[in-house]
């Protein structure tokens, strides 16, 4: 079914079979990436750091014949991934061959991002911790059973923060999702030769939990600047992860894809 040379190959139908990792799934962006796949036929595990995002989101999910299982852990902890990863693919009955690493955070102080002068040496350590080493700990306890497989998808979540300067994040928050491009870059060509792709999206600014922190000045202001004259909605960004994942575009690898209505033309 999903081998592009058969008959059978449709686009339109290739999640269909798949099972599909989702960190930070509990709301925003993860969410609407669970509820995407979820619309195509593969099964979802759902990871947060929130049981109460997770639950509410799971019953949410949970119609009659949807294949989904959901676990609690910090993705900065790489031994409660590797245990989290596990139980969620022993409840599904298969192993991962998407993932999506999506779990990030973005402190912000009175709603704007902190000056790296101000910024608490704790602050950057967990932000580095949580979209840095989060992704490395996602990816490190999936990739083992997709390159067994020969088959594996993987999507970094970044941000355009980390592609130029973004005034309105921490230096920690550009620095570590700059990180996730060059991690994502490298391994596409590590993973390649598995058959596993590997891309990274970089949203402008969605409109999601995370930015109801920023102050509406700023959020007016960046929607100002978007050539397409608004904010972006979570769909919007799982609409681009199920083409990359999907087989239509099994021969993309590499890529940084903006989701961003223009903000960044480079
Ligand atoms: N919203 C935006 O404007 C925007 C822009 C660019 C990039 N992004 C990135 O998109 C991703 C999703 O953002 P969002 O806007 O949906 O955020 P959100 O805050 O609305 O949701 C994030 C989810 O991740 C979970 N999470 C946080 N820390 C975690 C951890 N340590 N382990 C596991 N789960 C954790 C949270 O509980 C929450 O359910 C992030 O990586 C973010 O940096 C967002």
């Amino acid at each position: 079914m999903n081998d592009p040379k058969t008959p059978q190959y449709s686009p339109l139908r290739t999640h269909l079979g798949r099972t599909v990792l989702i960190t930070g799934a509990g709301q925003g962006i993860g969410a609407a990436l669970a509820a995407g796949f979820l619309a195509r036929g593969a099964a979802v595990g759902l990871l947060d750091i929130a049981p109460a995002h997770l639950s509410l989101r799971a019953a949410e999910l949970n119609k009659a014949g949807a294949r989904l299982a959901a676990a609690v852990a910090d993705v900065a902890d790489h031994a409660a991934v590797t245990q989290a990863v596990g139980r969620l693919s022993e409840t599904l009955g298969a192993t991962f061959d998407v993932v999506v690493c999506n779990a990030g955070i973005s402190p912000k102080h009175e709603g704007r991002g902190v000056t790296m002068q101000d910024m608490d040496p704790a602050e950057w350590t967990r932000v580095v911790d949580v979209n840095l080493n989060g992704t490395f700990n996602v990816v490190h306890a999936t990739v083992p059973q997709m390159i067994a497989t020969g088959y594996g998808r993987i999507i970094t979540i970044a941000s355009v923060a980390g592609r130029t300067y973004f005034r309105h994040v921490g230096a920690h928050y550009a620095a570590s999702k700059a990180a996730v491009i060059g991690f994502t870059k490298h391994l596409a060509g590590e993973l390649g030769p598995h058959g596993i792709t590997v891309n990274a999206l970089a949203p402008g600014r969605i409109v999601t939990p995370l930015i109801h922190s920023v102050s509406q000045e700023v959020n007016d202001q960046v929607a100002a600047a978007t050539p397409l004259g608004r904010l972006g909605e979570p769909e919007e960004v799982a609409e681009v992860a199920l083409f990359l994942t999907s087989d239509a575009a099994r021969f993309v690898t590499g890529q940084v894809i903006d989701v961003a209505g223009g903000w960044l033309m480079t």
